[in-house]
């Protein structure tokens, strides 16, 4: 499983550990004033000793190695001797940059960028990617053109904008949504930025920054609406409204996207919802048989009265080639997870897709295909639409007053 290398070089370590582990014994028999703390690291000692304590970093082809931590990401790739850009390094489902530090006891999971001896379908290239749903690998240039495609395809199956709409792309930072601006922006798609600030500590700030970064690579305009300013951190507005994190934080999202929209004229609102996103949100409401939600899992949302149409072009990729994709064009993106949505249902639901996918590779695409193609039509009429409009704002809704203006009316600092 091991290299001879790595092996020699872990039993060192293990040799040195077993060493400290009698120095911490010894010193506990001599009862001085450290005996607590070597009590704790003789105990770590011995976990290492048995690889427990230790960083784990597991390859694709299954091999595993053990490295002792705390450790940067960068540093951990020297150890086994990899080469930073022909790997993603991905901790759950967060993808880990080369200076983010692991503690000891975490597991990784290395991917190959750079996937051993595949070549490009198009050129016969060293692949950069394999895509096992497609049976295709593709080098840098023809992944790109790849993603692309998929993305192209996306819009016209699903008659989602044309050439000369303008398009609001709403962007949370994150690489899903920064990666569509930049392929659309790309495309030649005209593009404007949507970025709503909901006061998440130590989050909001860090994702705007990377909002803020591609406007200016792309030279296009970033609208910023501070919602924590008007109404205060949403955590604290959903607590009060009596609303979970989550659901106060999408009420509050979609608000902003239709307005922003409708005033500033866009023709569509497009999101980055992707492939994993879609398929695990159709396995979550059908596992709970929640048929009014089913018909709406759809790449567009057609336009209503006071609404404007919504589009989610990344709906064909898989969070997996979209990170590569961002890699690949050096797109800079906020890597944790919103801290509110830790330990989300969504995260199950992915992970258990991510099995399956494993073992039988397309199963993922088809589901969600298979769901469009034949299975949506027949939900269509469990779909209910907003008759009327909101006293307060003027938005549909289908009560006297939109779910966003009751969770927000009485906490709003400005009229
Ligand atoms: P989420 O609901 O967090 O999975 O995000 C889904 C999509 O909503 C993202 O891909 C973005 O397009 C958009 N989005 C999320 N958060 C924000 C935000 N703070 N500002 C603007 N758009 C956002
Ligand atoms: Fe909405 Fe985290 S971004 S709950
Ligand atoms: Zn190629
Ligand atoms: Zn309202």
């Amino acid at each position: 499983m091991f290299s001879k290398k790595h092996s020699n070089s872990t039993n060192a370590i293990n040799a040195i550990n077993a060493i400290n582990a009698i120095n911490a014994i010894n010193a506990i028999n001599a009862k001085n004033a450290t005996n607590a703390i070597n009590a704790i690291h003789f105990l770590k000692t011995l976990l290492k000793l048995y690889n427990i304590f230790m960083i784990t970093v597991k390859e694709r082809s299954g091999k595993v190695h053990y490295v002792e931590g705390p450790r940067e990401v960068r540093a951990i790739l020297r150890r086994l001797n990899i080469l930073e850009n022909t790997v993603l390094v991905v901790k759950g489902n967060e993808l880990l940059t080369p200076d983010r530090m692991v503690e000891d006891g975490a597991t990784i999971e290395l991917i190959p960028v750079i996937s051993g001896g595949m070549k490009c379908r198009v050129c016969n290239e060293t692949a950069v990617i394999g895509i096992p749903r497609h049976n295709a690998a593709f080098c840098k240039g023809h992944f790109k053109e790849f993603f692309k495609k998929q993305v192209l395809r996306a819009i016209k199956e699903h008659s989602m904008f044309k050439r000369d709409d303008r398009v609001l792309v709403c962007v949370s930072g994150g690489k899903d949504s920064l990666v569509l601006w930049d392929v659309l922006t790309e495309l030649g798609y005209h593009t404007e930025g949507l970025y709503i600030d909901l006061g998440i500590e130590g989050y909001s700030e860090k994702s705007k920054e990377m909002a803020l970064k591609s406007a200016e690579r792309l030279k296009r305009r970033l609208i910023i609406r501070d919602f924590s300013k008007e109404c205060g951190p949403i955590k604290d507005v959903a607590r009060r409204g009596g609303r979970t994190d989550c659901s106060a934080c999408g009420t509050v999202k979609r608000h902003y996207f239709n307005k922003v929209a409708l005033e500033g004229g866009f023709d569509v609102v497009a999101t980055g919802h992707n492939l994993d996103d879609e398929a695990s949100r159709l396995l979550g409401n059908l596992l709970r048989w929640q048929w009014e939600y089913l018909g709406r899992i759809t790449p567009v949302l057609e336009e209503s009265e006071g609404l404007r149409k919504k589009v989610k072009p990344l709906c064909r990729l898989t969070e997996h080639e979209i990170a590569t994709y961002a890699f690949l064009r050096g797109i800079e993106y906020i890597v944790d997870e919103c801290p509110m949505s830790k330990g989300s249902t969504s995260l199950l639901y992915k992970e258990a897709l991510n099995r399956i996918e494993l073992k039988s590779p397309g199963t993922k695409h088809y589901f969600y295909q298979e769901y469009l193609r034949s299975a949506v039509k027949r939900l269509s009429g469990t779909v209910a639409f907003s008759t009327r409009r909101c006293s307060i704002c003027g938005m549909p809704t289908s009560e006297e007053v939109c779910s966003f203006c009751r969770l927000t009316e009485r906490f709003s600092k400005v009229s």
